[in-house]
């Protein structure tokens, strides 16, 4: 791709877009409040039909943190065993950063499927704005996600909300590389 005709601002854009990966594994260190609450106010802006600003944000503290590192070692404890359990326990209590987005419920199911689109678009804007600062992402929807288990543990109401994700975050020990499928695959011309 010619990217010789890029402005210096269409460039910047596209390299945090295609540099951006998930990252499994975070340096201890926390991430600084104010630079997070920087990419939580970016992904408000995302699009969202009928402007209905869907997305919640809780970020969790080390009580919280606690709660749910302990819920899910006894889960994978019911499924694995100790050993798998304490592994996991282990890797969770080294996530420096915690932020669970949510979704509001709707009556109506196709406004709730916009909701939930536009909640992966605040998502994504969320995600891109901490890369832009060195800070990596990992989106999950692990087991503990689908819990009800969690809304009763963070004060939450599974009639008003349901999760989009768990966000962990915090400073990368590495960048792994990612492939794509050559655009061809998927990009068609309707004549
Ligand atoms: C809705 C959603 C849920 C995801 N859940 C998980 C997860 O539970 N565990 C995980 O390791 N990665 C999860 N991911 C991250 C993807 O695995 C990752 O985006 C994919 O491998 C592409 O890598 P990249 O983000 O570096 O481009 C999730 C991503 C999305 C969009």
């Amino acid at each position: 791709m010619n990217e010789t005709a890029l402005s210096p601002r269409a460039a910047t854009t596209l390299e945090v877009l295609r540099g951006r990966r998930t990252v499994h594994d975070f340096l201890p260190e926390r991430v600084d409040g104010a630079l997070v609450e920087r990419a939580i106010e970016a992904a408000r802006w995302a699009p969202n039909h009928h402007r209905t600003e869907p997305w919640r944000f809780y970020l969790l503290g080390d009580l919280a943190r606690s709660q749910l590192i302990a819920r899910n070692t006894q889960l994978v404890k019911d499924e694995k065993g100790e050993r798998a359990a304490e592994v996991k326990r282990a890797r969770w209590e080294a996530v420096p950063g915690w932020l669970l987005m949510t979704c509001l419920r709707s009556e109506d199911p196709f406004r709730e499927r916009e909701d939930y689109a536009a909640c992966c678009c605040a998502a994504q804007n969320m995600m891109l704005a901490l890369w832009a600062e060195g800070v990596g992402c990992k989106w999950t929807t692990g087991g503990i996600t689908r819990d009800p288990e969690l809304f009763h543990l963070l004060g939450l109401h599974a009639a008003r909300e349901f999760v989009v994700g768990l966000f962990w975050y915090g400073r990368p020990v590495e960048v792994l590389e990612q492939q794509r499928r050559p655009l061809s695959q998927v990009l068609s011309r309707i004549e």
